[in-house]
């Protein structure tokens, strides 16, 4: 990754962060992107101090077509054109079907998917541009191919079951210009998503009942670190995978190999 551009979005916090700090450490150039623009910058100073020789923090609403375009142009000119990004930013809003706002569903799947594509056709478009091959990285998640016993999940999984799909199609019709499109598939990771829907005063609480369920639930009994999900993404990102594409890389603990049988 030494001297490489990568660009992160959804790097203000979690697995965003924790990616953009395993490539500074190897040497790489950041471009660091998130929705709140005060996180990217802090994110960005950290990633200068593990080791990136250059580190911009870059405000980005990867739903919005415009953000997107004006962050790559931006990212470019501080670090030159990202040959890996990472295409992470997600967010999560879960409730029943039938109770569920248009408004919720659109904001789930705008950020999710719409954001993803965003984020891929602009660093697409500019690796064409310069014939330079290159790597992409979305994250999905299980969602995209199992269903959450905890129900209620339906926009999430949607978004993410899109996203696997989508990285399938563009590794295939990039596969020629030596860029690569794959998807890492965290399970459940210690990151603020787990409890973003729950009321401020009770996510001390409901991280740690998490925990204790991840405990008991998961068969390596525990929730992924961010770090953790990072080694595969930056695995991902560098030339170690250069036969890769079009795969979805599971980082799971082993939930999506359990079944919940247990007769
Ligand atoms: N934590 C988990 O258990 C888990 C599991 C599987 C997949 N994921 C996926 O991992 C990705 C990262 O999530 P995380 O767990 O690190 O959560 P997180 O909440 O810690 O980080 C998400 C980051 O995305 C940013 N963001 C939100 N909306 C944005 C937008 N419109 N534009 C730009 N940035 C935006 C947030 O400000 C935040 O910094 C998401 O795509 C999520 O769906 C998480």
């Amino acid at each position: 990754m030494r001297d490489r551009s990568v660009l992160v979005t959804g790097a203000g916090s979690g697995i965003g962060r924790a990616v953009s700090l395993a490539c500074a450490r190897r040497g790489a150039n950041l471009a660091v992107l998130d929705i709140d623009g005060d996180a990217a910058e802090v994110v960005a100073r950290e990633s200068e101090a593990v080791g990136a020789p250059r580190a911009v923090g870059i405000a980005c609403d990867v739903a919005a077509e415009d953000s997107v375009r004006s962050a790559f142009d931006a990212a470019a000119q501080a670090i030159g054109i990202p040959g890996a990004t990472f295409a992470n930013a997600g967010i999560e809003i879960d409730g029943p079907l039938h109770e569920f706002e248009l408004e919720s569903w659109r904001r789930v799947l705008d950020v999710n998917l719409v954001g993803a594509f965003l984020t891929c056709r602009e660093a697409v478009r500019r690796l064409v541009e310069t014939a330079s091959g290159g790597s992409i990285v979305c994250t999905s998640s299980p969602s995209a191919f199992v269903g959450f016993a905890g129900g209620g999940n339906s926009a999430y999984a949607a978004s993410k079951g899109g996203l696997s799909a989508f990285v399938r199609s563009a590794a295939l019709d990039y596969a020629s210009h030596g860029i690569r499109v794959n998807a890492v598939v965290p399970g459940a990771t210690d990151t603020a998503m787990l409890v973003s829907g729950v009321a401020a005063g009770s996510r001390a609480a409901t991280m740690e009942r998490i925990r204790t369920s991840a405990s008991e639930q998961i068969p390596l009994g525990r929730l992924a670190r961010p770090d953790e999900v990072a080694a595969a993404v930056v695995w991902l990102l560098s030339d170690d995978s250069s036969y890769v594409t079009g795969t979805n890389l599971v980082c799971d603990g082993g939930l999506m190999a359990k079944s919940a049988n247990d007769f």
